[in-house]
């Protein structure tokens, strides 16, 4: 299972890469704003300091919503680094971009989607990663994670290449569930994965191995 932050904060991302597990990065327009990136040109640059901490996979969202607007500022995003996956939201025009994109070789992430209809149309158009919400659809009282069922199950029907990236993960147990049932990816918040270190029973166990060490070699 490969391990993205969902973040764009640097500090957070380059925690998250010290720790060696983390295999990409996906991003949003909200998470952008909440780290006070604003403007083209800084937004662009930020997608660049970020591609240079990680060693592939980041995720940058297009804003436009019409077909032509969204071919070129995901082309734009494209030059960036090789490292850039263009975020795509499931709309018509995004379906419409994610098969432009797949056919000239350009990474794409299908984000917004909340029922295994819309993750059948993009693997069908060729997205490279499908992006169902987990957290969200929970908030809405709708299980997340049978989404994920549903989509591991259309997928291995039929062969798609397409990567299920779990997102809107909110806590390790997201995380667990989502490996159990197969998704590809997972992305969350940093606390989320630094979660999946933590057992009482690990921290009582070391204490006493310490201990005795100590008793052994005063
Ligand atoms: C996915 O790529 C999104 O950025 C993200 O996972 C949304 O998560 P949220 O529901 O916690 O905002």
């Amino acid at each position: 299972m490969k391990f993205f932050i969902d973040t764009a904060n640097l500090n957070e991302i380059r925690e998250a890469h010290d720790l060696g597990v983390l295999d990409g990065v996906t991003t949003n327009p909200s998470l952008m704003a909440k780290e006070g990136i604003t403007g083209k040109d800084n937004i662009l640059k930020h997608y660049k300091d970020i591609c240079n901490i990680v060693d592939n996979n980041v995720s940058a969202e297009v804003i436009a919503t019409d077909f032509a607007g969204m071919i070129r500022e995901g082309e734009e995003l494209a030059e960036i680094d090789e490292k850039i996956v263009v975020k795509i939201p499931m709309i018509k025009d995004g379906i419409k971009a994610i098969k432009y994109f797949s056919e000239k070789g350009i990474r794409t992430n299908c984000t917004l989607v909340f029922s295994a209809g819309q993750a059948l149309l993009a693997a069908k158009a060729g997205a490279s990663y499908v992006s169902p919400f987990i957290g969200r659809l929970d908030d809405v009282a709708t299980d997340g994670l049978d989404l994920i069922e549903q989509i591991v199950t259309i997928y291995q029907n039929y062969g798609y290449e397409t990567e299920i990236l779990a997102a809107s993960v909110r806590h390790p147990m997201h995380i667990v569930k989502c490996a159990e049932l197969g998704a590809d990816v997972m992305t969350g918040p940093l606390s989320a994965i630094l979660a999946l270190l933590k057992h009482p029973l690990t921290d009582v166990g070391l204490e006493k191995f310490l201990a005795d060490y100590r008793k052994g070699n005063a």
